[in-house]
This record gives C-alpha cells, structure tokens and sequence, in this order.
C-alpha cells in the first residue's frame, strides 16, 4: 500500500493547529537550523527545569551540539512562551538521524512526542533511514522513557549501565504515517 505523507512545512501547521486546539492557546513551532543566544536560553531554561542537574547541558556543550553536521531544532512556543524543545544532527552511523533531547514543561499532552514526531517526518524527508537516540529505561521522577519512546516506534538496539539504552527507529512509509496520524494530524 502507499501511503501519503504530508510535507514537512505542512505537517508544521497542522501540527500547530492541533497543538493550539490541545492546549487551548496559540501554539507556534519553529524550526530552527541556528541557534542564537535567546534560543540557548529558551532551551537551557526548559533543560534545567525538566532534567536532573547531573544531566543538565552547559552553554558550551549545547554550542557544540547546535554546530553538528544536520542540525535541526523545534522549539513549541504557547502564547509567545518557549513551552518544549527538541534537537538533535546527524549520527556518526551513515543514514542516522541521532535525536539528542527532547523536553517540554507540559507534560502528558503529547506536547514532546509530537516535536519528535515531526523530527522524525523532517528525517524521512531528507533521505536518513534511521532515527537514534539514548536514554535511560526510568528516570528519577519514575517516566518510563523506553515504553515512551517505544510507543513511537523504536527498539532498544544496546543497554548498558553506564552508557544507558540506545534505541531505533527505521523510518518506514507505514511509521511515518502512524505517527503523522497520532500526533500531527489535527482531524
Ligand atoms: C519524555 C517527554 C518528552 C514526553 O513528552 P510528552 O509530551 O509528555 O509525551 P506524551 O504526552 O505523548 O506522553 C507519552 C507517554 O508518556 C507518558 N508520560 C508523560 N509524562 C509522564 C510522566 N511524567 N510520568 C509518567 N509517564 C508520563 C504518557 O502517559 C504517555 O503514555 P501513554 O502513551 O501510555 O499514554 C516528557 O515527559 C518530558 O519532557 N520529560 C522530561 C524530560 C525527559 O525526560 N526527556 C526525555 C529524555 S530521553
């Protein structure tokens, strides 16, 4: 069967409206390939209120980070307040998106998995055939980020105690669909 997949800047808008709809305000998404000082602060904010300090990222390793090769961030804003981020560039492995971190202050409403989601649909876009990312199986606060992130579509590929669990996703027609129907789409 061949599925349809709505461009990357439509799924953007409709992704807003839904957002917007879910969250009863104005909700923006913007798509940055930059990152300036106010953006840095924008994520670093989020970043320090949602992660434990040990995982917190300092300004220069967040500077490294926005200069990787493919860089790509969203950032949702809720009434002009930057509310969620997600960025990540390509992985060392060949055709890899490697999505680095995602967050939102608003949690359990799909706020976080639908910047993903649309990272995941910009990946498969441009030609990766994978998106990789590492966490731990809970965090301190007791989330559960494998199912989490499991419930997007992707397997552990390797668990490790120090380096935590890395997992994937193979972009598939079917996939990309699934999750453009469950977290973009405002029908
Ligand atoms: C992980 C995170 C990005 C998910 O984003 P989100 O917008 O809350 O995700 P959703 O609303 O789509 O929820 C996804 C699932 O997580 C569950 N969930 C969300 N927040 C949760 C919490 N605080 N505790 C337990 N489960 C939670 C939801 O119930 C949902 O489960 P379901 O599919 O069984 O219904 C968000 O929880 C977050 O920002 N956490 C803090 C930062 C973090 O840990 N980032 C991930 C690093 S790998």
């Amino acid at each position: 069967m061949t599925e349809t997949i709505p461009p990357f800047a439509e799924s953007v808008k409709e992704a807003e409206s839904r957002l917007s709809r879910l969250l009863n305000g104005r909700c923006k998404i913007l798509v940055h390939h930059e990152l300036d000082v106010g953006l840095m602060t924008d994520i670093e904010t989020i970043d320090h209120e949602k992660f434990r300090r040990e995982l917190w990222y300092d300004r220069d390793e967040l500077d490294s980070r926005r200069q990787r090769r493919g860089f790509l961030c969203l950032i949702a804003r809720l009434d002009g307040r930057a509310v969620a981020f997600d960025y990540g560039y390509d992985d060392e492995e060949e055709g890899t998106f490697f999505s680095d971190t995602t967050a939102t202050l608003i949690e359990g409403k799909s706020v976080g998995s639908t910047l993903f989601a649309l990272e995941i649909l910009h990946s498969y876009e441009n030609g990766y055939e994978y998106t990789k990312l590492t966490t731990e199986e809970v965090d301190e606060e007791g989330r559960p980020l494998t199912r989490i992130w499991g419930r997007l579509g992707f397997e552990i590929v390797s668990s490790d105690p120090s380096e935590g669990v890395e997992m994937r996703l193979k972009h598939t027609p079917q996939g990309i669909r699934s999750l453009y129907d469950r977290y973009i789409s405002d029908k």
